[in-house]
């Protein structure tokens, strides 16, 4: 289905760590919005043509709002973090497939996310306990030092902190946070840089675990238009019959099995 631009209009913001700002943002994209899709953010700037690909970190329950969790970074994020409430943003989406939520059922399921791969977990959470699938849901979160989104996730899952510099919980990575807590699971689904998203690859299939991981690319268009976010994969593109993938339309959730990272 083609999307088109929609203006939403800002709720509110809060910087809710040091350069991570927290938006909430009345949409009709609230309505079909699934864990693990994202929007695309129009700038103001015109010299910034492209629009900034963001994680669905939240829906109210009324399903008339979006929540976006974001660290800034440069010219998008940055005048993002100055829009106040009733400020009007274009948006695209909800794009991309999301989680596949059903494959929790029954399993003891792992959500780990690492720094801003952190907020498409929040929705997740809270859409599994929703369904009752799972008997066990750990999420554990990997941050530089701050903590955030950890309360937000405590509602609905068990969570385990890591941090690089030992200040909470596990010092190091999410995978020693694992080791260190003795923690076991059936099902992983995963969100944040790149060298965390490989060891969880490794881990999943040295513990004989399925694992479901979303692949935060640099991407252009953000519809399957300019090849600019494919990662190679087991299987062949439908569009380009090569080995390739493109991480807007097809992704950006995979099962780490099916693409090479
Ligand atoms: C599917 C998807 C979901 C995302 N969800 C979130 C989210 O929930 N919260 C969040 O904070 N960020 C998220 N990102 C990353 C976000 O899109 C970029 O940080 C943003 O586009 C940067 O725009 P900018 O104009 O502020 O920075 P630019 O001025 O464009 O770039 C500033 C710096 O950031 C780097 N950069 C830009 N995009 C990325 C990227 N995708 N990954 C790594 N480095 C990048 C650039 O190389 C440059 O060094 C997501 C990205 C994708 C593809
Ligand atoms: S960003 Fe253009 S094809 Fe994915």
């Amino acid at each position: 289905m083609i999307k088109t631009k929609v203006i939403g209009r800002v709720f509110r913001q809060d910087e809710i760590a040091d350069q991570i700002y927290d938006m909430w943002i009345e949409t009709e994209l609230a309505q079909g919005a699934r864990p693990g899709q994202f929007v695309c953010v129009y700038t103001k700037n015109a010299a910034a043509l492209l629009p900034r690909p963001i994680s669905i970190c939240e829906v109210n329950e009324e399903k008339t709002m979006l929540r976006l969790v974001y660290r800034t970074v440069g010219t998008g994020t940055n005048e993002f973090a100055t829009y106040h409430a009733g400020a009007e943003i274009s948006l695209l989406g909800p794009l991309g497939n999301g989680f596949p939520v059903e494959k929790a059922a029954g399993k003891r399921v792992f959500l780990i996310g690492g720094g801003i791969g952190i907020p498409p977990m929040l929705q997740l959470s809270k859409e599994i306990k929703k369904a009752g699938q799972a008997y066990c849901e750990l999420s554990v979160l990997g941050y530089r030092n701050e903590l955030f989104l950890n309360t937000d996730l405590e509602k609905y899952s068990q969570v385990y902190v890591a941090t690089e510099d030992g200040s909470a919980g596990t010092k190091g990575t999410v995978l020693d946070a694992i080791k260190e807590k003795g923690l076991s699971g059936d099902v992983i689904f995963a969100c944040g840089p790149m060298p965390m998203l490989r060891a969880i690859k490794e881990y999943a299939a040295a513990n004989n675990m399925e694992a479901y991981i979303s692949l935060e690319e640099h991407m252009a268009c953000g519809v399957g238009a300019c090849l600019g976010c494919v990662c190679k994969t087991k299987n062949v593109d439908a569009h380009s019959h090569v080995h390739n993938s493109r991480i807007c339309t097809d992704g950006p959730v995979y099962n780490a099995e099916e693409v090479e990272i």
